[in-house]
């Protein structure tokens, strides 16, 4: 059975991803493609559905993106969200003018006519929506007609419902929108026709099948870390492939206290996977003597951790010799790389495996490119993987080294574990661990004065760090209770030797990162 698929053409809004988000929690599978795909490319995905995005351009510009006005012909029902409501409008005859005002945040919509995706509202009755918009519509093309108006807006939800073409110019998609799911619910249901039945289970059981068909009799290697998504990837293509998948992972000597025994264990009682565990880390931090540079240490590292993988890779016995390596990539690195906007600028070096499948001549499987983390999350639940697993807080693959600031030197590692293994104790006991995106100590460069019983210390800070976020796109410095605080220092200045003090780092991304280097 093909799986339906709702196609979202981004314009570049930076609400685009939660439209998919939205359209997943739905259990209705989607993909967001950039608005430069020529209409043939899109038309060759077979949609089921279309959404149209918002985007920061106005639709008047002359060398504002813009799309095929053959896709309005391909009888498959269109939702335009404000960008594409205007342009859906436009294309089709209707006129839009650039307003004196932008209109943004709350408005108030009235229903006027309860059709397509504002069926089961009752009419007349008003609803909170999202607006975000500069250009508006001011007439309709030939069919169409005004099912909601604000104040502002006299075209705030139009319709077509013979050709099923609607559009909003609010956001659906954004939480203030009170009954945005509603809204997405009935226009993927009611109007597509749509069945709720991209599910875990479904998603599983499609996996397997195409990991299968894609290795065949091959044999695979993983990275495995430890952490969520490198773990589910492996389970889902031993799933597949059972014990032709080997997974290795690497002590890097920059891992937090016990954590390659807490992973070993791990991995043996809960995963049944195949594990070669490389104790690499005094190769590491020979390496990573004397560098100070940030740049210079994660290069180190990714570089070393490549040279390490293919050896351990090239001891496997025939049987075993990889043609295929896994990774768990994830659909908002995917989007991020065909995005509308173009790539970003690299802040820092993320890409802890670059090289390495090129070098080794290696094909990639990325069984969750489709993905988003909280996905990701309820995949592993449906095969049965622990929790304490599945909401691992994320950690770098330069792990400690970009925390210890500065040389990573091993007296500076041991002070910056323990004070590290004390927030994990004290924020799990807070019952927060889940909550934060992330909570990690730092230790700084430098030492200050203090002073223990009747004597003068002089030793090293160190910095917590806890944040908040959806994404890693952007974060805010976690509001951690006070009383947490305290305990926290003090248990830290009193049990690890070497540091004197501890500072509360209330920066939020951007434009700090999340990490110090
Ligand atoms: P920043 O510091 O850029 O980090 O705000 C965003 C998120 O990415 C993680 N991070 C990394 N993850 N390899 C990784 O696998 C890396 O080199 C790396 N650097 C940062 C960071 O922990 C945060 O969650």
């Amino acid at each position: 059975m093909r799986r339906s698929l709702v196609l979202i053409v981004d314009f570049g809004s930076q609400y685009t991803q939660l439209i998919a988000r939205r359209v997943r929690e739905q259990h209705v599978y989607c993909e967001i493609h950039p608005c430069t795909l020529d209409f043939e490319a899109f038309k060759a995905m077979e949609p089921e559905a279309i959404i149209l995005s918002g985007g920061p351009a106005s639709t008047l510009g002359a060398e504002s993106p813009t799309i095929d006005p053959a896709i309005f012909e391909l009888g498959v029902p269109i939702l335009g969200i404000c960008y594409g409501m205007q342009l859906t409008c436009g294309l089709l005859g209707g006129k839009v003018e650039a307003a004196d005002e932008r209109e943004f945040g709350p408005a108030t919509i009235t229903v006027d006519k309860p059709v397509g995706l504002l069926s089961g509202i009752e009419p007349a009755a008003a609803t909170n929506v999202w607006m975000s918009h500069g250009d508006r519509v001011i007439s309709l093309p030939d069919g169409f007609e005004v099912l909601a108006h604000s104040d502002n807006s006299p075209f705030a939800a139009v319709g077509h419902a013979g050709r099923k073409l609607y559009g909003v110019q609010f956001h659906p998609e954004v939480a203030h929108t009170d009954l945005g799911d509603e809204m997405l619910g009935a226009f993927l249901f009611d109007v597509c026709g749509l069945e709720p039945s991209w599910t875990p289970a479904s998603f599983v059981d499609e996996s397997v099948a195409r990991i299968a068909k894609q290795v065949g009799d091959g044999a695979a290697i993983c990275g495995l870390s430890g952490g969520v998504d490198s773990s589910v990837a492996a389970v889902l293509v031993a799933k597949a492939i059972g014990k032709k998948l080997t997974c290795i992972f690497v002590d890097n000597g920059v891992l937090r206290r016990d954590e390659a025994a807490q992973v070993v264990r791990m991995v043996r009682d809960h995963l049944d996977l195949n594990l070669v565990h490389v104790d690499a880390s005094r190769r590491f931090l020979d390496a990573l003597a004397g560098i100070t540079d940030p740049e210079t240490k994660r290069k180190t590292i990714g570089r070393l951790f490549i040279d390490v993988f293919e050896e351990e890779a090239k001891k496997l016995g025939k049987e075993q010799e990889p043609a295929f390596l896994v990774q768990g990539t994830l659909y908002p690195d995917v989007i991020e790389s065909v995005s509308f906007k173009g790539p970003s600028a690299v802040i820092k070096t993320h890409h802890n495996v670059g090289g390495l499948p090129e070098r080794m001549k290696l094909e990639l499987v990325e069984p969750l490119r489709e993905l988003f983390k909280d996905e990701v999350r309820e995949v592993g639940a449906q095969m049965g993987m622990p929790r304490r697993v599945l909401w691992r807080q994320p950690f770098p693959g330069p792990g400690l080294a970009i925390r210890c600031l500065g040389e990573v030197t091993d007296e500076k590692l041991a002070i910056l574990r323990n004070a590290d293994a004390i927030l994990q104790e004290e924020v799990r006991a807070a019952e927060l661990y889940e909550s934060l995106w992330q909570s990690f100590c730092v230790i700084l460069p430098v030492r200050s004065v203090g002073v223990m019983g009747d004597d003068r210390t002089y030793e090293y800070v160190v910095a917590i760090r806890a944040v908040t976020s959806k994404d890693a796109m952007t974060a805010d410095w976690a509001r951690l209770p006070y009383d947490l605080l305290a305990k926290v220092s003090s248990r830290v200045i009193n049990e690890v030797r070497g540091c004197n003090r501890v500072v509360y780092d209330i920066s939020s991304k951007p434009p700090s990162t999340i990490e110090w280097e």
